[in-house]
């Protein structure tokens, strides 16, 4: 099954299926606290600036995104410590490795950037952990986060960093075991694609697509704790 033509990939102008005339989007929300998510990863294409995804720093070498972002961000440039994207700081040219038959697999959809010079870690560049091997449980309270679309129907995105509390309802499968994915009238929207799903302050999802339905929206998320054995392999050795 190709997911694209089913669902809307959160990925910026790249849209199979329109909202409606919702007037929310991510992330509904709040402006976050300035530097308050220091691990949240801005990602831009160096040549097409047009092409932007959300990221998420995992270790001081590495930035975490959607697998989808890849086709957009042949050339990106990752820009940490971001507070308004009108005013990007130095941006740090990454290796990216998306899973393999993400196209084809919605709970695929992971990819890891390695960053040419590391990050040195401050106040407003912070890592987050992933799922740890030994405990599968996702607290149900968490929070997504994004510079995505504030808006459903049309491409509106903030400059600001954005973020809404979502309550996970049910985490039976909805395409895939990989994929959490969560009901609600609100949420991530276009240009939010590769934001995490905070879970107890753990990054347990990755925003990948979402789904339009009579009461709302569901949107799905990469599991990451299905893939920590890719992870892992993608990220030895640690060269800090
Ligand atoms: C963050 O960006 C907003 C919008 O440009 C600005 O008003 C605010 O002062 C900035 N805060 C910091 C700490 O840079
Ligand atoms: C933290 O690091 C970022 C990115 O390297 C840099 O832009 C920022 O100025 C640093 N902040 C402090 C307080 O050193
Ligand atoms: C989001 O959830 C956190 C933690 O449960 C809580 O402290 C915060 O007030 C909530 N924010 C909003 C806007 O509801
Ligand atoms: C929630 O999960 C149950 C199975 O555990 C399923 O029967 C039900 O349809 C699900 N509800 C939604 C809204 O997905």
């Amino acid at each position: 099954m190709n997911i694209c033509c089913f669902v809307t990939i959160l990925l910026l102008l790249h849209s199979c299926t329109p909202g409606d005339g919702m007037d929310h989007g991510i992330v509904g929300g709040h402006v976050s606290v300035p530097h308050s998510r220091p691990y949240m990863v801005y990602i831009q294409d160096s040549i097409k600036t047009k092409e932007k995804c959300d990221g998420f720093l995992v270790r001081e070498d590495f930035v975490m995104t959607a697998a989808h972002c890849h086709d957009g961000l042949r050339h990106p440039k990752v820009y940490l410590g971001v507070n308004d994207t009108q005013f990007l700081p130095h941006g740090i040219e990454a290796d990216s490795f998306p899973l393999q038959d993400f196209e084809n697999r919605a709970g695929n959809d992971i990819m890891l950037m390695k960053l040419k010079t590391p990050a040195t870690l401050n106040k407003t560049v912070a890592i987050i952990d992933l799922p740890n091997p030994w405990n599968d449980k996702i607290s149900k309270d968490c929070l997504v986060v994004g510079w995505g679309s504030t808006k459903y129907d049309h491409y509106s995105p903030s400059t600001v960093l954005k973020e809404l509390n979502v309550t996970l309802k049910n985490l039976t499968n909805c395409f895939d075991p990989d994929v959490i994915c969560n009901e609600d009238p609100l949420g991530p929207s276009q240009g939010d694609s590769g934001g995490p799903l905070i879970c107890g302050g753990v990054a347990q999802g990755i925003v990948s697509f979402n789904m339009k339905q009579s009461n709302g929206y569901v949107t799905g998320y990469t599991r990451i704790s299905q893939h920590l054995l890719w992870i892992n392999k993608v990220m030895k050795p640690h060269k800090p």
